[in-house]
């Protein structure tokens, strides 16, 4: 007997010798594993790390999630799809049936609420039926917004395939610096974002016969300001339709905002999924994650895994290390597929996890929690899930925004149990499933909030604000909000945007916000491109501004040269800061020829950069329209950090004795490790962004002078509020002076 027998707890009826038994075989696998390691590491010891026998991870089975369907294991329908056509792939979805129905009751109402589990077909089937049924003639486009970039653009594609055209014609997708559209592109699948913008040129969707805002349920900030905007327009165009889609929650919500409309419910089809608890506790979640899917792969029956991370640096870390440990496995275990998915990945890289898997391999699909609810993989059976996303958060009192990151160490904050069962449900679209949760049961009750908190609540509303005055709405506290965002944040947003000139004191729209407007990036960031005109250096700072909004994910470190990846970093370090070493990686890119070559061996990620020179030709394309023209600073970077401080006065920090304070709210920050600035701890800087990890971290700092902000923002700040009572104190001096004394 072994030492450490696995614990299984069988609440379900069912077969408990069956699942000991194969529980039992997980332990045989994880001990042919450790072998193995073994035998990679006398080749190479470094590597020595795969499945420790005190590495496995110990499950419970505890619960069930419910199916509509029997578990009968039908065949996977990757193999089913392969078979078949793509149009019988189209009648086999759960909203096929009810096509007739659903199109009468959208021609009955106005606006109509579409209730669905994930995967039926409500985002690629619905446009299509109303596109048949004639709802795009004389021109007429159908919106259909998605709160992320990634599911507009693969439904687009999938739904392109589905019709037969070109994605791009009749099909196409709309993102913020990306337009796959064109003329004849009546079906419009776009963020929401993007069809906020569409309402600064046409306030009442003039062109549109039907917005189906999907996804509703995510009550991203977006979408609940669209709900607003769009419950005023339908009043004005009763021939419009409105469609709110949304996986199974909240719909009861959406249906009185909207004065009641009808809720269409699409019967879910699901196959039960058995859910797993871990025994205890772990701690690191990352490693627990990769030693789990390995321990799923030697250990289950055929199926796909599909991982749920919290962003796009862990799952390149978890890809890495899992690949890593499949080729010193080598042929001892079977193939295993790893395919990240997350939102700046590159389309070509996207397509690739909607592939079907090939024969006696199997598929690890790494994703954020788009895979939650707005992509559907084919062939998932298994569902890791470590409980974790990524939050938001913004304090009104203090007017600090922070993305709140969970180390690996210190599990906040936990997801919801709305998404993990989402999460879970994902496991059971083709046939029974698995969801193993990398927490306990105990957890899953006690730590796990019930519901998110929607967006509008827990962000800056400058942005938004900004976008609503320029529509010409005024009076924000009586808009009409699904849920109100705090009144301190609404206030607090008004008050940037006076301070940033985009509002006067009456709170109307000046001239400069108006321009501001026009930019779709975040009104500190706009402020920023339209004082380069008056510091002559509009070449530079649209470089840094396309930089900064790619700014994670520039460096490229794999674990095994990090020595070379950090080298390579420092060097591009220059005198001033982060936003300078940004502007300079991409100005030797760019002489480069923005070669790939050039990525490869400077340790820079050649797709961040290719998505910073998109972006950044767009930004060029509206400076016209912003009255900015191109210059150059010419090497004279005082210039660029001073129009870098024009936009972003609000972000300051300054040196006391305890650290750094922002210099308004007083409150305690620090430089992020990975800055140039890191170890020079100028006295004042400014950040582009707070990132809440273990610390209150700045991330992309510059080092500015106090005179600057003065001469950029003489109504924010007094001279006295400038001084430094401890100038003479400094810790350089005291240094010095203990040398003295040595
Ligand atoms: O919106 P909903 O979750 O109800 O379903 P959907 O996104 O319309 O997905 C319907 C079907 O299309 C699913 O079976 C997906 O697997 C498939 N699909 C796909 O193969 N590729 C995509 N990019 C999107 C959907
Ligand atoms: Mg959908």
């Amino acid at each position: 007997q072994p030492a450490r027998a696995v614990d299984l707890v069988e609440e379900e009826s069912g077969a408990p010798g069956e699942e000991q038994r194969r529980w039992e075989e997980a332990r045989l696998g994880a001990a042919s594993l450790k072998f193995g390691a073994r035998d990679a590491a006398s080749q190479e010891p470094k590597y020595q790390l795969v499945l420790e026998e005190e590495e496995t991870i110990e499950f419970v089975r505890a619960t069930q999630l419910q199916g509509d369907e029997e578990p009968s294991a039908p065949p996977t329908s990757t193999q089913a799809q392969q078979k078949e056509s793509i149009q019988a792939v189209r009648r086999s979805l759960p909203v096929f049936p009810f096509r007739e129905e659903l199109l009468a009751a959208i021609a009955n109402h106005q606006v109509l609420i579409i209730e669905g589990e994930t995967g039926s077909g409500k985002t690629t089937q619905i446009p299509q039926y109303l596109f048949e049924e004639g709802y795009t003639n004389k021109g007429m486009k159908i919106a259909c917004t998605q709160p992320r970039r990634v599911a507009a653009m693969s439904v687009a594609a999938r739904v392109a395939r589905e019709m037969g055209v070109k994605l791009g014609n009749e099909v196409g997708y709309s993102i913020r610096f990306e337009d796959c559209t064109s003329e004849r592109t009546v079906l419009r699948y776009m963020t929401d974002g993007m069809l906020l913008r569409e309402f600064l040129s046409e306030p009442d969707l003039a062109s549109y016969s039907v917005v189906m805002v999907d996804e509703a349920h995510e009550r991203t900030l977006h979408t609940d300001i669209l709900f607003g905007l769009i419950k005023d327009v339908a009043r004005f165009r009763p021939e419009l339709k409105v469609l709110v889609a949304s996986a199974t929650m909240d719909t009861a919500r959406f249906s009185t905002f909207f004065d009641d409309a009808p809720v269409f419910r699409i019967p879910g089809r699901r196959f039960p999924v058995d859910i797993f608890y871990t025994k205890a506790p772990e701690a690191d979640y990352l490693e627990a994650c990769v030693v789990s899917v390995l321990q799923i792969h030697v250990t289950q029956p055929p199926g796909d895994i599909l991982v749920f991370l919290t962003g796009q640096e862990e799952i390149e870390a978890a890809c890495e290390m899992l690949q890593d440990r499949c080729r010193r496995l080598g042929s001892k275990i079977r193939e295993l597929l790893v395919l990240p998915i997350y939102a700046n990945l590159p389309s070509d890289m996207q397509a690739r996890i909607f592939q079907p898997t090939p024969p006696g391999a199997r598929k690890v699909v790494v994703a954020t929690n788009i895979a939650e609810t707005s992509l559907t993989i084919e062939g998932i059976i298994y569902v890791l899930d470590p409980g974790f996303c990524k939050q938001k958060s913004y304090n009104p009192r203090t007017g600090m925004e922070s993305l709140t990151v969970t180390p690996c160490s210190k599990p906040v904050p936990l997801s919801f149990q709305a998404s993990a069962n989402q999460r879970a449900g994902r496991a059971g679209r083709v046939a029974a499933g698995k969801c193993f949760r990398l927490y306990t049961a105990w957890a899953y009750q006690h730590e796990l909030e019930e519901t998110t908190v929607p967006e509008i609540q827990r962000t800056s509303l400058g942005n938004v604000v900004l976008l609503l005055k320029s529509l010409g709405i005024h009076d924000l506290m009586h808009f009409d909000f699904l849920d109100p965002p705090p009144y301190e944040t609404l206030l607090l947003a008004l008050e940037q945007l006076y301070a940033l000139g985009a509002l006067n004191h009456l709170g109307e729209l000046t001239t400069s916000g108006r321009k501001m407007a026009e930019l779709p990036v975040d009104p500190m960031l706009s402020k920023m491109i339209l004082a380069s005109e008056k510091y002559s250096c509009s070449e530079e700072i649209l470089t840094v501004a396309a930089m900064l909004s790619v700014n994670n994910s520039i460096f490229y470190r794999p674990k095994d040269k990090v020595v070379h990846a950090d080298n390579a970093r420092v060097n591009f370090f220059l005198p001033g800061g982060d936003h300078l070493v940004l502007l300079n990686v991409y100005t030797q890119w760019a002489e480069s020829g923005y070669s790939s070559q050039w990525c490869y061996e400077n340790f820079v990620q050649f797709r961040s950069m290719r998505r910073a020179r998109d972006v950044r030709e767009q930004l060029e394309g509206l400076l016209e329209r912003v009255e900015v023209g191109l210059s150059s600073c010419q090497g004279d970077y005082i210039r660029v950090r001073k129009a870098i401080t024009a936009g972003y006065f609000y972000h300051t920090a300054r040196l006391t004795r305890s650290g750094y304070r922002t210099v308004k709210q007083q409150q305690t920050v620090f430089i992020h490790p990975n800055s140039s600035l890191f170890e020079q701890q100028p006295r004042w800087l400014l950040y582009h962004e707070l990132v809440l990890t273990t610390k209150e971290f700045m991330r992309q700092v510059l080092e500015i002078e106090s005179s600057w902000l003065l001469e950029v923002a003489p109504h924010y700040y007094k001279a006295k509020e400038l001084e430094d009572p401890h100038a003479k104190k400094m810790p350089k001096k005291i240094g010095k002076t203990r040398e003295e004394l040595g």
